[in-house]
């Protein structure tokens, strides 16, 4: 498995009654639209043919998945969707389309890739069991009721917290784009002062992964992390994921403590939807 895409929905509609510690909290900036703000799918790239058979047995195989149908979208492969624990809906796909990278169009500054997601769950156990057991993860790190997964050499590509206890529900916190460096961190930050964006947390460098951070909230109150420097595990014999527990520092080695809008950050996962687009 490798590679991670989230489509996100723009619609923008109050969300109070399915976050977590914002249901009390009340004004967000809001519009007319059809559909509210939330993480339609999870997006997946398998290497071949084969990888995507075999995830669609483990899937079928599973009694904590749901097929909902192909993904039949322009640029991609063939395609599987299902529903696993927390409502989370993810399309599996074999192959995307792409643009070979020339001596004349090198790699450009700024945003290289989708990064990760972190979610938060009353079903985080079950969530975490899914990924390892149906999709392949591979457990990086954990800290108290937190799991850093796996799919590739990134330290992280789908993470999960556990709820607060007697709170119900999924949220994705968080969806994260690496830079390539500390420099263009610097000046990620620099644009967005320019724009006038503040900065919600960060700089700072995490605990797991030991990314170099920042984040910011969208205008949809989705929470974006920047980061840099994401620990490569590129010898899979070798690495021992990390009990942060009982660690002095874990989530922030270094930085600003996340403040409110951090903590109460996350955008529901929305319902399922069969999914054929031409
Ligand atoms: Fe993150």
């Amino acid at each position: 498995m490798s590679r991670c895409a989230s489509p996100i929905s723009t619609g923008r509609q109050p969300l109070s009654r399915r976050r977590w510690a914002c249901a009390r909290r009340g004004a967000r900036r809001t519009r007319s639209s059809s559909r509210p703000t939330g993480l339609d799918h999870v997006g997946l790239e398998v290497e071949g043919s084969a990888e995507l058979d075999a995830v669609r047995a483990r899937v079928e195989a599973s009694e904590a998945a749901i097929l909902v149908g192909g993904g039949d979208e322009p640029g991609i492969g063939p395609a599987i969707r299902f529903v696993g624990p927390g409502g989370i809906a993810y399309e599996v796909y074999d192959g995307m389309e792409r643009r070979p990278l020339t001596i004349d169009e090198p790699l450009s500054s700024g945003i290289r890739k989708l990064g990760h997601l972190t979610f938060g769950s009353s079903e985080a156990e079950a969530i975490v069991a899914f990924w390892v057991d149906v999709l392949g993860f591979r457990i990086s790190d954990v800290a108290d009721g937190l799991t850093w997964t796996r799919c590739d050499q990134d330290h992280h590509g789908l993470a999960v917290a556990a709820a607060p206890e007697g709170v119900e529900g999924t949220l994705l916190h968080h969806h994260a784009w690496a830079v390539a460096d500390w420099s263009e961190l610097k000046t990620y930050c620099d644009n967005l002062a320019r724009e006038d964006i503040e900065l919600s947390w960060g700089p700072l460098r995490h605990g797991p992964g030991f990314n170099l951070a920042t984040y910011i909230l969208d205008p949809d109150g989705v929470m974006i992390e920047v980061y840099t420097e994401l620990l490569q595990i590129t010898d899979e014999r070798s690495y021992v994921p990390i009990d942060w527990s009982e660690q002095p520092r874990v989530i922030t080695l270094w930085g600003p403590p996340a403040g409110p809008e951090v903590l109460q950050a996350g955008i529901p996962v929305l319902a399922p939807r069969q999914v054929s687009v031409s």
